[in-house]
């Protein structure tokens, strides 16, 4: 079949591998793709938000399924779109219904789906520029550090943790009463803060039945020791090793098999990922935030351990009899290491022209900000540039394998931190 694949970064590159391994697919187009995603399928040049773009694209390519990548083509319903067009309505497309993304879309919504369903998460309370007196009242109720959560899609930007109570009530003025996030800050959650170890969970639902794919640890400051600005994302690890047994069996009863009941019981259409963002507060899984597509750089360490044909899987995820297939799971090691532009997540330069990446063969070379320029060369395109995936039977020498594999890739301005992984040693 054909199949057309949204988005361009190094999660998708990491998708397409695995699908572009698939004995159904005929033909990968990926929308719109990066340098790294035409070694697995063509590139088409579309605006992931133009849905009629897409249904043009699709009903003259004969594409028989479309697998979503990134949240924002989710939360402005491409589903939606999708199933109330008599044209593409049968078409195959993994991921949730406009109201199934308001899980990411809406951190209030969201919040308030944990509670109905008894699911895990920090104490918190929404307050609006009309409710702000009780937003300082709340804070002055709560312990340091405090947490201020933009409600809306904020670029992975709005949530501040801040140490005192005047900077806290500063910043709840400025997001309520400023702007400070355009509409998204319009609500403000502000939540206890929860110690403990992070973790990324992933599940893949039809509705009604689940699998859950291997967890993933990933690093989100810029600097090494876990120090300044939060990024995207600067590295992965899965398997992690505080996920054993006894801890995954927590979270799949306490959270995942919640939220699906809850999903089924309110008839939201959910056919795709959640991505659970869980804090480890001794040994107990509290739900830090919900995201109803995979995470980026986790997707470069999980989807590669996925022995399983990934169209298979989505096709049984679209016709809701995912119980009816079995998920093969890689079990050695994945590390990934990102390489980023120096200048990240701030400003840096693009351009660049990277080398050397045919040079590693002990590594899966992820693109993530990348692109060809007119003579025909990779050049560096975004901040987060390129991601190595190694495997071994043990963290330590996956992560020699990545690190060996990074020295090879050189560009002028490239920068990547040296201590990934190193924490779970
Ligand atoms: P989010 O955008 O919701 O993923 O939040 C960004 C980061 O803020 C998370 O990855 C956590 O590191 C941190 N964070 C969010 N909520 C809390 C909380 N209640 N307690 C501690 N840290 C949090
Ligand atoms: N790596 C975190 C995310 O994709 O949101």
């Amino acid at each position: 079949m054909n199949i057309l694949l949204l988005g361009s970064g190094g999660r998708e590159h990491a998708i397409a591998y695995k699908i572009a391994q698939s004995s159904k697919l005929s033909q990968l187009y990926v929308a719109p793709g990066n340098a790294g995603t035409l070694g697995c399928g063509i590139n088409v040049n579309l605006n992931v938000e133009d849905f009629e773009a897409i249904k043009t694209f699709v009903l003259e390519n004969n594409v028989e399924m479309v697998v979503v990548g990134p949240e924002a083509p989710l939360v402005a319903g491409v589903v939606d779109f999708f199933k109330n067009d008599d044209s593409l309505k049968n078409i195959a497309i993994i991921g949730p219904s406009k109201q199934g993304a308001e899980l990411e879309g809406s951190k209030d919504y969201a919040k308030a789906f944990m509670q109905r369903y008894g699911i895990p998460t920090a104490r918190y309370n929404t307050f609006t520029k009309e409710t702000i007196e009780e937003g300082k009242n709340f804070l002055r109720s709560l312990n340091p550090p405090y947490v201020l959560k933009a409600d809306g899609l904020a670029a992975g930007k709005g949530v501040l943790i801040l140490d005192s109570l005047e900077e806290a009530e500063k910043e709840l003025a400025e997001m309520l009463e400023n702007a400070k996030f355009g509409n998204a800050s319009a609500k403000v959650l502000i939540e206890e803060y929860l110690k403990g170890i992070e973790l990324s969970v992933f599940v893949l639902t039809d509705g009604e039945h689940y699998k859950i794919l291997p967890e993933a640890k990933d690093y989100k400051r810029i600097g090494e020791g876990d120090t300044g600005l939060n990024t995207g994302g600067m590295g992965s690890v899965s398997p992690v090793p505080f996920a054993d047994k006894a801890f995954m069996q927590k979270v799949e009863e306490r959270i995942v098999v919640p939220t699906v009941e809850g999903l089924a019981k309110e008839k939201i259409d959910y056919k795709g990922f959640i991505f659970i963002g869980l804090m480890n507060v001794n040994g107990d899984p509290y739900v830090i935030e919900y995201n109803v597509r995979m995470g980026d750089p986790e997707t470069e360490s999980v989807f590669p351990r996925i022995q399983s044909d990934v169209v298979e899987l989505f096709s049984h995820t679209f016709n809701g009899t995912l119980d009816k297939v079995t998920l093969e799971i890689n079990p050695q090691v994945a590390v990934c290491v990102m390489m980023v532009a120096k200048g990240y997540p701030e400003s840096y330069p693009k351009g660049d022209v990277i080398k050397g990446i045919d040079s590693v063969c002990d590594s899966l070379v992820f693109h993530a900000g990348t692109k060809m320029n007119a003579e025909n060369q990779v050049v560096a395109n975004g901040g987060r540039v390129i991601c190595v995936t190694s495997f071994a039977d043990n963290l330590q020498d996956a992560l020699a394998k990545s690190y060996s594999s990074v020295e090879k890739i050189e560009w002028e301005n490239k920068y990547y931190r040296r201590d990934i992984g190193k924490d779970l040693l």
